[in-house]
C-alpha cells in the first residue's frame, strides 16, 4: 500500500487540473464502496493546503423527499436510479461549471432525518476542484448519462461485495434498522442498484480500490 494515498490522489488531480478555472472529478461506484470517505479525505486534504481551494458535492442531496417518493409509491427502493431527481442535479452540475463567481449553493443529505435539505452546501468562488460522488453519474439511463460530460475525470471505486455488504449493514444498523431488515436491505435494494452500478464501471477513466485508495 502506499504510504500516503490520499497525497498520492491529490497529486494526480492537481497534475490533471492545472490549467483549468475549475476542475470537476466525479467519483462514482456500487453503495458502500467509500465514494463519501474518499471524497471527504480528498477535500480536506486539499483545503489544508488551499483553505477553500475544494468542495464536495454529493449527489445524495438530489434524493427524492420521502412524501414524493410515498405519492410514487417507491419508497421501498429508496437509493434506486429512479428516486432522485437526476435533471436537479445536472442542472447544478451545469451550474458549478459555469458559476465560478458567487456561491452557488447546493442541497445536503442527512441521515438522521434520511431527507435532503437544501442549500446546506456552499460552493464558493474559492473552489478550484469539486469532487462530486454519488451512484449514477456513469449510468446509462436519461438524464445520467449527460453527467459524464460535466466531469472532467470519473473515477470508479470498487471494494469486494462482502465488504460492501458488512459496511452497509453496519450503516443501516446504526440508523435504526434491525440486523434482519438491515441484511435484507443491503443484498434487496443496495445489491440491486450494485449491479447496475458496477455496469457502469468502463465509463471510468480510473479505478480505485475503496480499502486501500490505491488507484
Ligand atoms: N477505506 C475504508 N476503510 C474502512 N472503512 C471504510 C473505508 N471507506 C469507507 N468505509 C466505511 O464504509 C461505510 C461506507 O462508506 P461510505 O459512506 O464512504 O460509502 P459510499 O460509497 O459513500 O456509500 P453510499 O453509496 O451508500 O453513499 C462507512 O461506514 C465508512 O466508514
Ligand atoms: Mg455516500
Amino acid at each position: 500500500m502506499a504510504a500516503d494515498p490520499t497525497g498520492s490522489l491529490v497529486a494526480r488531480i492537481e497534475h490533471e487540473a492545472a490549467g483549468f478555472e475549475r476542475f470537476v472529478l466525479g467519483i462514482t461506484g456500487s453503495p458502500g464502496s467509500g465514494k463519501t470517505t474518499l471524497a471527504s479525505a480528498i477535500v480536506e486534504r486539499i483545503r489544508e493546503r488551499t483553505p477553500g481551494g475544494a468542495a464536495h458535492l454529493p449527489m445524495d442531496g438530489f434524493h427524492l423527499a420521502n412524501a414524493t417518493l410515498d405519492r410514487l409509491g417507491i419508497r421501498d427502493r429508496k437509493g434506486a436510479i429512479d428516486t432522485f431527481d437526476g435533471w436537479g442535479f445536472i442542472a447544478l452540475l451545469d451550474r458549478v461549471r459555469r458559476e465560478t463567481d458567487h456561491v452557488v449553493y447546493a442541497p445536503s443529505f442527512r441521515r438522521e432525518v434520511d431527507e435532503p435539505v437544501a442549500g446546506e452546501i456552499a460552493i464558493a468562488p474559492a473552489a478550484r476542484v469539486i469532487v462530486v460522488e454519488g451512484n449514477y453519474l456513469l449510468a446509462d439511463a436519461d438524464p445520467w448519462n449527460r453527467v459524464r460530460s460535466l466531469l472532467d475525470a470519473a473515477w470508479f471505486c470498487e471494494v469486494a461485495a462482502d465488504v460492501r455488504e458488512e459496511r452497509l449493514v453496519a450503516r443501516h444498523t446504526r440508523h435504526g434498522r434491525s440486523l434482519e431488515a438491515a441484511t435484507a436491505w443491503a443484498r434487496g435494494v443496495d445489491g440491486a442498484n450494485a449491479r447496475l452500478i458496477e455496469q457502469t464501471a468502463r465509463r471510468a477513466d480510473a479505478r480505485i480500490s475503496g480499502v486501500t485508495w490505491e488507484m
